[in-house]
């Protein structure tokens, strides 16, 4: 299993955020990332099976960090841990969410999405943040805004990413990583195209974070 001493944020330069729809996809796609140089993914708690996958990924993926995304709910935290995640996403921060996964004694990535969400995570005591859903609240431009007068924040930009606008938010001193989920698109897990995973992984691991 790698170790996690520093941040997650600083693990790889582009988190793989995976929905598994198919619990037979989760061991081959945690293989071709690795293979492809990720050895980090974030399992979404988005489908029936992604516990189980989290579950099949801890014990049979060992050189893979495998974290929980869109954690939702306080229950899930536990859930997660339960399940062997190293790390926890969630798309929000409420403060029944980070007691939660604070909780859990995993590291973990509240979402924010305001400047006063980024100061209410502060204020609890947590400086690596996700910044969800990117694009859509701002996106690169917001991060630099932000940098100079939030300088504590530290960032991973998710939603709407694509491998052509990873490196403009990778350039930013306050983003540690970026996430996304253009390296597992629904139709290439379909068909099981495993290579065609680690060709995308090996593509994003090349950025620098
Ligand atoms: C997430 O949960 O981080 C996002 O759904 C990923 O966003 P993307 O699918 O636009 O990369």
């Amino acid at each position: 299993m790698p170790s996690l001493s520093g941040s997650v944020l600083d693990v790889v330069p582009v988190m793989p955020v995976v929905v598994v729809d198919d619990l037979a996809h989760a061991v081959p796609i945690a293989r071709a990332l690795v293979a492809g140089g990720l050895p980090a993914i974030e399992l979404t708690l988005r489908t029936p099976v992604a516990l189980d996958a989290i579950a099949a990924i801890a014990a049979e993926v060992p050189e893979i960090l495998v974290g929980a995304g869109t954690i939702v709910t306080p229950g899930q935290a536990k859930l997660a841990l339960d399940a062997g995640a190293q790390f926890l996403v969630s798309p929000g921060a409420t403060p029944a969410l980070l007691d939660a996964m604070a909780g859990t004694g995993l590291p973990f990535l509240p979402g924010t999405a305001t400047v006063s969400e980024v100061l209410a995570v502060l204020e609890a005591g947590f400086t690596d943040m996700k910044f969800f859903p990117a694009e859509a609240s701002g996106g690169a431009a917001w991060l630099k805004s932000v940098a100079s007068p939030v300088p504590d924040a530290r960032f991973c930009p998710t939603g709407g990413i694509t491998a052509a606008t990873a490196p403009a938010y990778l350039a930013l001193p306050n983003v540690g990583c970026v996430g996304g989920s253009w390296l597992t698109p629904a139709d290439v897990v379909g068909r099981g195209d495993w290579a065609e995973v680690e060709r995308r992984a090996r593509e994003a691991a090349a950025l620098s974070g």
